[in-house]
């Protein structure tokens, strides 16, 4: 800590402080800073993801890697060193050895992909060490870790990103700037969902059926387990936190059905999976309100068989978007009145500045990439990081308010105001840099 106080006396001897502090990294004199050095606390399935994405950015260094399972942290080095960087120090040594790990001196940023319940104590350590939190989703599961975040960063001055790449995809992107430029004049009402079967692979082992870490949410909780692939790239639609921000949150669970029927189909009846109760609805459906007008429907919808879908659908005053049809009409503009023409040529007209200099790379058709080194660049540079901790809890406190309104019978719940006042004259950050 006390390391931490000097750095943040130095930026304000060199008059650098409290303006831009909420999003400066760790270390001595910024300017000369040319290699940003990485520590890994994960590196599972989507730590790994990271890695990949990483190991394609020029100018990194990846110092150490944390995770409990020491076969998985070994393949981790093992990547590292192949792409020709020196091998990181591992931490394998239990489930707190990620303390020791954020103590280093030596570390920018650190991609944090464990299970949930570890991102926010995670996020919360990094940034009182000095070093910038990359959090896996979601960020946090309570209101309370959400101000943690909030608090801890203001507090120190070091800034916070949740790693939501969905706000980072091509099209998604390309409708921002139509947005921003009016095509759609007043927005008015937006529809997304995460429609992704994860029962099998995830939730439970594909082979035996036993638990893995997430199934504890599905047993203990009713909610929308997982709403930032949903929400992400609404949040700059709508202006959130920058001009608009959500006021309410009125939540709606259907009964748990589609876990014990895979149980039933894939393992048979017998199989405790089948009989045993879960508390988590397989349709959540989450309506918010914003303060300026708007409303915003999320579905939660991760277990039932269904190939995956988004289904974002944004209507203004002046037109909507489908995604699920890749369709748009716009009034006054498309050619046939109330009918919809095709987005394509729309995603290459107003295609984003990131997508035509930067590119994507990696998985999850190049966003992974795109996203990582947007972050790495943000830290690199000292600059603004691309999701600051604001867009990171808002995304996040919905997992706990929907299961608040679900719990009081739907009642509409109060949604914190996490900018404490300051998205009333925020103006828009997310993707306005110029790539
Ligand atoms: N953005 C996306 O598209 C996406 C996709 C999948 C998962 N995720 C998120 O990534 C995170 C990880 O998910 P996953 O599928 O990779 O899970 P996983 O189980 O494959 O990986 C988690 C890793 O964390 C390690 N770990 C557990 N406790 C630890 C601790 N105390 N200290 C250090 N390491 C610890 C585990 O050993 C494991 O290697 C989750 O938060 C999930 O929501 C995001």
């Amino acid at each position: 800590m006390n390391d931490n106080i000097n750095r943040r006396r130095f930026l304000k001897i060199a008059g650098i402080a409290t303006a831009t502090a909420p999003f400066i990294s760790k270390g001595v004199m910024p300017e000369q800073q040319k290699t940003v050095r990485i520590g890994f606390i994960g590196v599972g399935a989507r730590g790994t993801d990271h890695i990949k994405a990483m190991l394609l950015i020029k100018n990194i260094t990846i110092s150490a890697v944390c995770d409990v399972d020491s076969e998985a942290a070994k393949r981790a080095a093992l990547m590292i060193t192949k792409a020709g960087l020196p091998a990181p120090t591992l931490y394998v040594e239990g489930e707190l050895n990620w303390q020791q790990m954020l103590e280093r001196d030596d570390l920018d940023l650190v991609i944090i992909a464990t299970p949930w319940k570890w991102h926010t104590p995670m996020a919360v350590m990094a940034m009182k060490h000095g070093i910038v939190p990359g959090v896996e989703v979601p960020s946090s599961l309570s209101v309370k870790e959400c101000w943690d975040l909030v608090d801890t960063s203001e507090k120190t001055g070091v800034g916070c990103m949740m790693l939501e790449c969905w706000s980072f995809r091509n099209d998604n992107l390309a409708l921002l700037n139509m947005v921003r430029q009016g095509l759609f004049g007043q927005i008015v009402h937006v529809h997304c969902a995460h429609s992704h079967n994860c029962i099998p692979h995830w939730f439970f082992d594909q082979k035996t059926g036993l638990d893995r870490w997430p199934a504890e949410y599905l047993l203990k909780y009713n909610r929308d387990q997982y709403p930032t692939h949903s929400v992400g790239p609404v949040l700059s639609w709508c202006d959130i936190n920058c001009g608009d921000r959500f006021t309410s949150i009125t939540s709606t669970a259907t009964g748990s059905f589609g876990i014990n029927d895979y149980f039933i189909q894939k393992f048979g009846p017998d199989h405790p999976g089948a009989k045993r109760k879960y508390a988590q609805g397989d349709i959540v459906t989450s309506t918010l309100k914003t303060a300026k007008g708007k409303t915003v429907v999320i579905n939660y919808d991760m277990q039932l068989p269904r190939p995956y879908d988004n289904r974002w659908m944004l209507q203004g005053t002046r037109g909507v978007y489908s995604e699920e049809r890749n369709s748009i009409y716009l009034s006054g503009k498309s050619p046939r009145y109330e009918n919809y023409e095709s987005f394509a040529p729309y995603q290459n007209e107003f295609q984003h500045k990131w997508w035509k200099e930067i590119g994507g790379s990696g998985g999850h058709g190049g966003v992974d990439g795109l996203q990582d080194k947007l972050l790495v660049e943000a830290v690199r540079t000292k600059s603004p990081l691309p999701l600051d901790v604001y867009d990171s809890v808002v995304m996040s406190a919905i997992v706990d308010l929907s299961g608040l309104s679900i719990e009081k019978g739907s009642m509409p719940i109060e949604f914190p105001d996490f900018t404490r006042g300051k998205w009333a004259t925020s103006r828009p950050k997310f993707a306005c840099d110029k790539g």
